[in-house]
């Protein structure tokens, strides 16, 4: 049975940018979605941005959420250039994204060093999102479902709940190409995901699944209607306000 019960989120992946001005776009995403309820929608600005938005979003009691893009498995040291899930959780965010590709292949990220990561955010109270896809080869050569499935058996740390862990499928193929993938790929995607989770870990079935990879407001509404597809997680697209509501308006 596909977990359409779950209130869908849409989460917005800023990546490397966005600087103070970039504010503008979130006193204009404040106010179009003033009126939304039906869906979370969770915005993850660069770490710079994080109080900021923060302050802004308490100050117009807002119901937007906020979120980090990676966090490291230590609360605290020498680490020099890292930032930790107490930093995150100190600007108010509730939400970490893990193990996005652009982590995993340019910072040579492994599923074992996710799982740490998750793990150390989950003791916090911070909901993981933990990202998961595979490469156009892997994809390819028909090995799409091993690789993903290793991925999760090796990313999801031991007593993740489906109260604090999301699982974004995003394969790598499809970011930011304007190319997502097909209805019929993220169907069977999404189904597998789902029905490993089931066999993974009884309790976990009802794990939100969200599809990330060139959603556009043109595309959106058909992804979310896929059976299995619990919510969105956008990267260009939510750059600007205007598209990104425009994602959300069109659900
Ligand atoms: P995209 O990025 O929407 O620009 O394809 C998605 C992501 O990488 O999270």
């Amino acid at each position: 049975m596909p977990n359409k019960f779950i209130k869908p989120i849409i989460v917005g992946n800023w990546k490397m940018n966005g600087l103070k001005s970039s504010i503008d776009e979130l006193v204009k995403l404040i106010d179009l979605c003033s009126k939304n309820t039906k869906f979370d929608v969770v915005i993850a600005p660069p770490y710079t941005l994080l109080h900021s938005f923060n302050d802004l979003i308490k100050k117009n009691e807002s119901l937007l959420k906020l979120g980090a893009q990676d966090c490291h498995h230590i609360a605290s040291g020498s680490h020099t250039g890292s930032v930790s899930g107490e930093m995150i959780k100190d600007s108010n965010a509730q939400y970490v994204i893990l193990g996005h590709s652009e982590r995993r292949i340019q910072h040579k990220e492994t599923n074992e060093l996710v799982s740490k990561k998750a793990h150390a955010a989950q003791l916090l109270k911070l909901n993981t999102i933990i990202c998961v896809g595979e490469s156009l080869e892997d994809r390819s050569n028909g090995n799409h479902k091993e690789v993903i499935g290793r991925q999760l058996a090796d990313s999801l740390p031991n007593g993740f709940t489906n109260k604090n862990t999301i699982v974004a499928y995003e394969p790598i193929w499809a970011i930011g190409s304007n190319n997502s993938a097909s209805k019929e790929e993220i169907n069977q995607m999404h189904k597998f995901i789902a029905s490993f989770l089931l066999k993974y870990s009884k309790e976990n079935y009802s794990l939100p699944i969200i599809y990330g990879g060139s959603v556009t407001q043109f595309n959106a509404k058909e992804i979310i209607n896929i059976d299995y597809v619990n919510g969105l997680l956008v990267g260009g697209a939510s750059l600007k306000a205007d598209s990104f509501f425009g994602i959300i308006d069109a659900i």
